[in-house]
């Protein structure tokens, strides 16, 4: 594989800076750290706010600003290794990705500059404002379709499965202009990608990812050329034609990554999101119905879930040379886990951080989404999604409610946050 290619799957290993504490406990698959991932963080972030994990052998900051700090200097702090497995996977995977025709290469989230920026240009007004205002109704009219056939089914039922995947599936599949006859299949094949990149997999589970990367690599490769063929009003016929235009500026291969990458990145992590921001509203009955009472306060709520309970509680970087941060002398290749859960809780930037509060001044301080060139480009799209689901909720079922006694349980991995399954009931 090119120094280029989307996932690497080996990683070298570099010795914990000097004199840097090293917590031998600190592991976000640890089930303290899933069942509450704020507790642990807070008391890293008073008394030990840089560290290294022995588990993890990465750095771990958890400071907001720190972590700024970090996300702005992308020339010392790359994030060349954000999509790169967290453990080196094995042989047979490795073997199945090693395929001839298996070439996505890096182009946003894990591109360096000046390429980023050079690629990400073409992508901008894909998921502009303006882009969202043409969207909003194809989604409003999905959401409310989902929602007519959760309400008529009766209670309970279980969201995630009936509304938050698929919905947020077919946004971004029909987004890139998939056909929807390809809906279960593409499903299938992106479904597992968190556990493989994100999570601490068996053997098994890696050879079979690995088979649907390679797989869905080459659906995107067939797909692409049949876009070539016949163009339709999609992002990718979109990137097509820029390519047509600019093909020294914008790569064919590039156009394909760019959609290899995207059915990953707005999928999963806004079910997530639409299902903690439930969590968070139907939990504390008050909040629901004030947003009952006032829908215009809904994109408050929505800020503040990002801050709260974030669907993305953790990023990544390593260093391109050697450095010193906070005191510590860092070699290059130091692998850095930021940790966006804490610093969304950092007491230093938000008063009474542990409060699910939509009223507070500064609610669009998170960092939810990032900071520097490589923010989230689909921060719109998301917040659309999610606004979508609590003004037609709000309106249509306001008698929502969480069913007693369930339990969440969450995909243990190192960076995303969302329940598996969530059970809601209301009045008929
Ligand atoms: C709850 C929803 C989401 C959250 C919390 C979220 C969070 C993030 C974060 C933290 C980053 C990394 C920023 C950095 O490295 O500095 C990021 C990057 C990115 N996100 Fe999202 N994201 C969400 C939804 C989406 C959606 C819906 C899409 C697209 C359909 C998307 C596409 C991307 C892309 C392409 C990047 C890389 C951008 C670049 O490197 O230039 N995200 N996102």
């Amino acid at each position: 594989m090119s120094d280029l290619s989307y996932h690497k799957v080996r990683n070298a290993a570099v010795a914990p800076p000097d004199g840097c504490p090293v917590d031998h406990e600190f592991s976000p698959y640890s089930p303290r750290y899933i069942a509450n991932p704020y507790a642990w963080l807070q008391q890293k972030r008073e008394n030990e706010p840089v560290f290294y994990s022995e588990e993890l052998q990465y750095l771990v900051v958890t400071r907001m600003e720190d972590v700024e700090e970090v996300f702005m200097n992308s020339e010392v702090f790359s994030s060349e290794n954000v999509q790169n497995p967290v453990f080196s996977i094995c042989d047979e995977a490795a073997e199945i990705l090693a395929a001839e025709d298996y070439n996505p290469v890096a182009v946003m989230s894990n591109r360096q500059q000046p390429d980023h920026t050079r690629i990400r240009k073409y992508t901008q007004a894909g998921f502009s404002g303006r882009r969202m205002r043409v969207l909003e109704p194809i989604i409003r009219q999905r959401t409310e379709d989902l929602i007519d056939g959760m309400l008529a089914a009766g209670p309970p039922v279980e969201w995630v499965g009936a509304v938050g995947n698929p919905l947020t599936a077919e946004t971004i599949f029909r987004l890139l202009g998939f056909p929807e006859k390809d809906d279960e299949q593409v499903k299938a094949w992106t479904n597992n990608r968190l556990e493989f990149t994100w999570g601490k997999t068996d053997k098994e589970t890696q050879i079979q990812v690995a088979k649907s990367l390679l797989a869905y690599w080459r659906y995107v490769v067939d797909y692409v050329e049949m876009r070539r063929a016949d163009p339709a009003d999609d992002f990718t016929s979109e990137l097509l034609a820029a390519h047509a235009e600019n093909p020294d500026d914008l790569g064919y291969n590039e156009v394909q990554s760019v959609v290899y990458g995207l059915s990953f990145a707005g999928h999963e992590i806004v079910r997530n999101l639409i299902s903690n921001a439930l969590l968070c509203l139907l939990g504390e009955r008050h909040n629901w119905t004030a947003l009952c009472d006032d829908p215009s306060r809904i994109k408050d709520a929505i800020e503040e879930v990002l801050r709260f309970n974030s669907a993305q509680t953790s990023w990544r970087r390593v260093t391109t040379r050697d450095t010193e941060f906070r005191g510590y002398k860092l070699p290059k290749g130091t692998q850095v886990f930021l940790s966006l859960a804490s610093a969304n809780h950092d007491p230093r930037l938000f008063d009474n951080p542990e409060r699910f509060d939509m009223d507070r001044a500064n609610l669009r301080k998170h960092i939810a989404f990032g900071r520097g060139i490589h923010i989230c480009l689909g921060r719109l799209l998301a917040k659309l999604e999610v606004r979508i689901v609590l003004e037609l909720l709000t309106r249509k079922v306001p008698s929502l409610r969480l069913v007693i006694g369930q339990e969440q349980t969450f995909y243990p991995n190192f960076s995303f946050r969302g329940p598996k399954t969530l059970y809601l009931a209301w009045d008929e």
